[in-house]
């Protein structure tokens, strides 16, 4: 099997079990165990032992591999192969016991911006829903869940206006800002949701769920997986300028609607 595809399926294997990890510990109560850029930027104990689990599964299997977690220290690896990972993307919906979070494990090489990586692998599973997203470069994007496989697709005709994603960041300072963006690009949408975790914004993207989706601020953990999800579903990511709070624009879809909202969220 190629290098892709075993990444892949070593992704698939490690988020399975950290997404029952978490739905474990979700069914048994969460504690906020600290808060981090702003009060409303929390992290749970969960976070930090899922994050702790996929961290110790992959150093067993791949112990030169370099990491960059969301929750932990990076470590630079000896293989040139990068895990790039969010124990809980949505961690706010998991600490109100909303069930759309998502673990999400990316494995990509040359380094871990999205201007400087290539994503070879990502995995994003929803362990609240049973569903597993997952895509290898070169080797298309697919969703798996108790019933089968089925490749993904992004959309690619929106008659009735784009069903967009979108999110804010946690600093109050940005959302009259975010605000304003949402009103520039609501010409193109049928409707916006805020799902409030970006891998499954983005894995929705590949999905045709959504028809776009963009967002201010991400961390490379948020969108590793899920943009190479979108890619090998024959979408597109792009990764626009940052605004005066130091904030890049990812917009993701169909090229054609990325262009679209592209120009929209730009456009002052
Ligand atoms: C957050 C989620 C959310 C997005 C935030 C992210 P976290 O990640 O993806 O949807 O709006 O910008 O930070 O904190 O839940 O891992
Ligand atoms: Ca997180």
């Amino acid at each position: 099997m190629s290098l892709e595809l075993d990444l892949r399926d070593l992704a698939r294997d490690i988020a399975l079990e950290a997404g029952e990890l978490a739905r474990t510990r979700r069914a048994e109560g969460v504690r906020v165990a600290a808060s981090k850029s702003t009060l409303a930027d929390i992290v749970t104990d969960a976070d930090r032992e899922v994050e702790a689990l996929i961290r110790s599964r992959i150093a067993q299997e791949r112990p030169g591999d370099g990491f960059l977690g969301e929750e932990s220290d990076a470590t630079a690896g000896e293989t040139g192969v990068t895990w790039v990972v969010d124990p809980i993307d949505g961690t706010v919906n998991y600490a109100q016991g909303i069930p759309a979070y998502a673990v999400s494990i990316a494995a990509v090489r040359g380094g871990t911006t999205f201007d400087a990586w290539q994503a070879i692998a990502g995995v994003v599973r929803a362990p609240a829903f049973g569903e597993t997203f997952l895509a290898a470069a070169g080797e298309g994007s697919a969703v798996e869940t108790m019933d089968g496989s089925a490749p993904l697709r992004v959309s690619e005709e929106w008659p009735a206006g784009a069903l967009i994603g979108t999110g804010f960041g946690y600093d109050p300072r940005t959302h009259a800002g975010d605000n304003a963006t949402v009103q520039r690009v609501m010409p193109l949408a049928r409707d916006v949701r805020r799902i409030g975790a970006a891998a499954l914004d983005l894995a929705y993207v590949a999905a045709g769920r959504l028809d776009g989706f963009f967002e201010r601020g991400l961390k490379p953990w948020d969108i590793a997986a899920g943009a190479l999800l979108v890619a090998e579903a024959g979408g597109s990511v792009a990764e626009l300028p940052a605004d005066d709070f130091g904030r890049r624009m990812t917009v993701a879809g169909h090229q054609h609607l990325v262009d679209r909202i592209a120009e929209r969220v730009t456009a002052e």
